[in-house]
């Protein structure tokens, strides 16, 4: 079965209108093979709007998250609603920096994923562990619970509305990436655990992705493993480097 390849730029809180509108112009100028990459980028919620337009064809705006009700009273926030209004198919929810600043349990997570594929919106939902929880031999542990939270409030034909994107804490911003083995080691349990809870079927077609310190240098060896079909990339997707990564994965 062939997982296409998904590359996702999360910019995080970082930029302006000026330098990322020039960014974007340097991905419309590359000459990325989005046949047979999905690419999506993901700016601060000022911009998507703007970039949604500017970005060509082939390279999708997400936005970096979402509340999980339609309307409200809740200010500051943002609801699916509104990301599917100005017509954006992609949110990243459950990033370890919302899961860890932002207080975001597993359950809540979830509620959001699941509320996004309700308003039509396909979800990057990333896992990952602590380096604490690494040193303990709770890498699984932890990536099971997260993805357990998942299973409970989604049918299974709403699988393929995610994409998973297991992201090791540790290796988030540092510049000490997984190995491509630990990598892999993480993503085929995640892939069993996702056979044994959901079914075979889901498990073989839904994608997988790697993030962490991820880098031009570094994208296709890890892209090369069966069970990592593409990467979320942070600080490099700040830089024309992107387009490396895109192009070094396929
Ligand atoms: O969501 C992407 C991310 O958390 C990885 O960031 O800077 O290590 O590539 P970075």
């Amino acid at each position: 079965m062939v997982r296409k390849l998904f590359v996702g730029g999360n910019f995080k809180m970082n930029g302006d209108l000026a330098n990322l509108t020039k960014l974007v112009n340097q991905f419309n100028e590359a000459e990325l093979d989005v046949e047979s990459a999905e690419v999506v980028i993901a700016p601060p919620a000022l911009y998507l709007l703007p970039l949604k337009e500017l970005a060509r064809k082939g390279i999708k705006v997400a936005a970096q998250n979402a509340h999980q009700l339609p309307a409200g009273a809740y200010t500051g926030e943002i609801s699916l609603h509104q990301l599917k209004d100005i017509g954006l198919e992609w949110v990243i929810l459950g990033h370890s920096e919302r899961r860890t600043l932002f207080h975001e349990s597993d359950e809540l997570v979830a509620e959001k994923t699941a509320a996004a594929i309700k308003s039509g919106i396909s979800v990057i939902f990333c896992i990952g562990e602590t380096l604490e929880e690494r040193e303990s031999n709770k890498t699984e542990e932890v990536v099971a619970r997260q993805t357990e939270a998942l299973a409970k409030v989604i049918a299974e034909d709403d699988w393929k509305h995610i994409v998973v994107a297991y992201e090791p804490v540790w290796a988030i911003g540092t510049g000490k990436v997984a190995t491509p083995e630990q990598a892999q080691d993480t993503h085929n349990y995640i892939r069993e655990f996702i056979a044994k809870r959901v079914s075979q079927k889901v498990a073989d077609e839904t994608r997988i992705i790697y993030g962490g310190s991820v880098a031009a240098k570094n994208a296709q060896e890890l892209c090369n493993q069966p069970d990592i079909d593409g990467a979320l990339v942070g600080g490099a997707s700040l830089k024309p480097e992107f387009t490396e990564i895109v192009t070094a994965a396929e």
